[in-house]
């Protein structure tokens, strides 16, 4: 009986805070076209992150050395958010580190190793709810097949706002998923003005509302409240099990657009899109939220590849379509177009057979700017 008093006294505690999170949920926008000066923060991570990102970072002091010079950029780099001091410090993000990265305006992100078990949090969930950065935004394309996907992945509640806090009780175990009217109103917003800026007339609203009721049911519903404001754009919904399913058919595939989607699945499917476009390593992924927006490579650390000295043959081709993501959120993109586009002419790739390395294939990269 005790324990049921204490879980309920937690639960209490949970909906608390989720309450005064929604209280305090930040509206005001950054406008780069007119900010004088954007601060770029890079962190470099763990494992192969520091390999890939001090490419990236090269590549972007390149491209914007004009801007450097003249202070309307600042590219400042953020060292600490190693697994080593996250573990010395028992926090997902150090106190120190988290300061200097609000001075930033966005931020390039290398992958960080989150410790399995334990109550170590992700660096990146906490990142994402540190500075609300509520929009996931996962690209994925392959213009051979005639696939443009824009997925836009909820990203500071659902499953992971209190993924870290569930209940335990004596042979029984509860994890909690929030969904907020405000939360899913900005995230649907984000899709749909994407789909409308960019002239995509179809967005699919995926979820599992037939189980998740509640949750799943305000996202949906919601989603099509802001629908009725795009007019010309259509709003279908699906079920996450079945559009898994359907990434994988043709010609069926092809027809869709623009996906909005609660966290978890958006996590999911991601990975999938991402695969199909030839692997995890080749996808960018940008968080954005309404002040700050940080982008990151969609893979992890890769820690075997170091144990097995294998870090300098690290793909940074995922980092460096974040950093041109990064470079268009941030208003600069004559700069972004001539990365991707250096990067799809680039002769050569990353491989350990044929000896190209990280920095080889950032070399070729760079040549090409
Ligand atoms: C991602 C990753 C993260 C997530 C992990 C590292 C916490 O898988 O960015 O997709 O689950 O969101
Ligand atoms: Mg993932």
């Amino acid at each position: 009986m005790n324990e049921l008093k204490q879980a309920c006294e937690a639960f209490e505690k949970l909906i608390q805070e989720q309450l005064d999170r929604i209280a305090n949920m930040n509206c005001e926008k950054t406008d780069f076209a007119t900010k004088k000066t954007v601060t770029i923060g890079v962190v470099d991570g763990d494992g192969i992150g520091p390999i890939i990102t001090s490419q990236a970072t090269r590549v972007l002091k390149h491209l914007l050395a004009d801007e450097v010079e003249k202070g309307t950029i600042v590219i400042k780099e953020i060292n600490g958010l190693t697994i080593e001091n996250r573990m010395a410090q028992g926090k997902a993000v150090p106190d120190d580190v988290l300061a200097e990265i609000k001075t930033c305006d966005v931020l390039l992100k290398g992958p960080t190793t989150t410790p399995h078990g334990g109550t170590m949090e992700s660096a990146n969930v906490a990142l994402r709810r540190e500075l609300d950065l509520y929009a996931n935004v996962r690209p994925v394309s392959i213009p051979e097949k005639n696939i443009d996907w824009m997925f836009y992945r909820e990203n500071t509640e659902g499953e992971y706002v209190l993924g870290s806090r569930g209940v335990e009780l004596p042979g029984m175990a509860v994890d909690f998923k929030v969904t907020t009217d405000l939360g899913t109103r900005r995230i649907a917003r984000a899709a749909f003005d994407y789909a409308r800026q960019n002239g995509k007339n179809h967005v699919a609203i995926v979820t599992k509302a037939n189980i998740m009721k509640k949750t799943d049911g305000k996202f949906t519903s919601i989603c099509h409240e802001i629908a009725a404001e795009y007019p010309e754009i259509t709003a279908d919904d699906y079920y996450i099990d079945i559009m898994t399913a359907n990434l994988l058919k043709d010609p069926l595939r092809q027809q869709f657009k623009v996906f909005v989607m609660p966290n978890l699945y958006g996590d999911i499917i991601t990975d999938e899109a991402a695969q199909i476009q030839g692997g995890v390593g080749t996808a960018g992924s940008a968080n954005i939220g309404d002040k700050f927006a940080m982008f990151e490579a969609i893979h992890g650390s890769a820690p075997r590849m170091i144990e097995r000295g294998m870090g300098d043959y690290a793909n940074p081709d995922s980092i460096l379509k974040a950093a041109a993501m990064l470079l268009r959120h941030i208003c600069r993109g004559e700069a972004a177009e001539k990365l991707e586009n250096a990067m799809s002419a680039c002769p050569v790739a990353v491989s350990y057979d044929a000896g190209v390395t990280c920095m080889d294939y950032a070399d070729a990269v760079m040549g090409l700017l």
